[in-house]
């Protein structure tokens, strides 16, 4: 695993944007596969000044989303697809059509989750996995659990993801209790996986996940058995795993 540290949330971003343009520039057809939360915001934010710039194209890309709400449809502000819209896709030159989210209102699910897994596939696996963790170690939704789930598949979401998600909604009741997700398999084929992490609150799961054992009560620490990680975190959130000895890249 490469570990980056930057000062704060502005750099961190800057440097996260960076490792994506680069795959975007090395591999202009390649797959890149997002993540929605606070997090990557700043960094979505770094890609699309590039691309208004006219440094950075997504004209030949196609994009895999991690995860999307249950019964949310993609016009609901807090949809993920909403999201991605809003917070990349609306303003570079990504053709709609590649573009791909869970149908988190697909009639049914088991079909829909065959369908995103199929699509992975037929795309020839995502070159880029860009990932954030929640504070119990979730990726994707894939939460802590007894094993490690493979496919995309349906989650209940648990009570600290409802707790840490209810801020965007008008009340806790809002937040829909279920999700689909990219499961452990679809995310650890991925050939490079961007961890981004901000924040002092995330310094105890990011210790956890990354030097504590491999058990799918952290899915995260999954990620320790990937020939190829990076980790781009401010100071705040690498806090512990610097105290830890881990090199830090820089
Ligand atoms: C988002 C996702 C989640 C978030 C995680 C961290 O698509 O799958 O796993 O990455 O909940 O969220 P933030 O960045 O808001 O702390």
């Amino acid at each position: 695993m490469r570990v980056y540290q930057t000062s704060d949330y502005q750099a961190m971003s800057r440097r996260a944007a960076g490792i994506i343009s680069a795959q975007i520039i090395y591999k202009p057809d390649c797959v890149l596969g997002l993540a929605t939360g606070s997090t990557p915001i700043g960094a979505y934010k770094q890609l699309i000044e590039w691309h208004k710039k006219g440094d950075l194209s997504f004209a030949g890309i196609h994009t895999v989303n991690l995860d999307e709400y249950v019964g949310l449809p993609g016009t609901h502000d807090q949809s993920y697809r909403y999201f991605m819209q809003n917070n990349l896709f609306d303003h570079v030159d990504v053709r709609p059509e590649w573009t791909n989210v869970p149908d988190g209102r697909a009639a049914d699910v088991s079909t829909e989750c065959a369908r995103y897994n199929q699509l992975i596939e037929d795309l020839g696996g995502i070159d880029l996995q860009l990932l954030g963790m929640g504070h119990n170690g979730h990726i994707g939704f894939n939460e802590p659990a007894e094993a490690f789930e493979l496919g995309t598949h349906l989650v209940d979401l648990s009570e600290s993801t409802i707790q840490a998600n209810k801020r965007f909604f008008a009340s806790e009741a809002d937040v829909p209790r279920q999700a689909l997700t990219m499961g452990i398999r679809n995310i650890m084929q991925a050939r490079h996986i961007l961890v981004v992490v901000s924040g002092e609150d995330k310094a105890d799961i990011v210790l956890k996940a990354f030097r504590g054992p491999v058990t799918p009560k952290v899915p995260a620490s999954i990620l320790q058995l990937h020939p190829n990680v990076t980790l781009v975190g401010d100071a705040a959130a690498l806090s512990k795993l610097a105290v830890a000895g881990e090199p830090i890249c820089g």
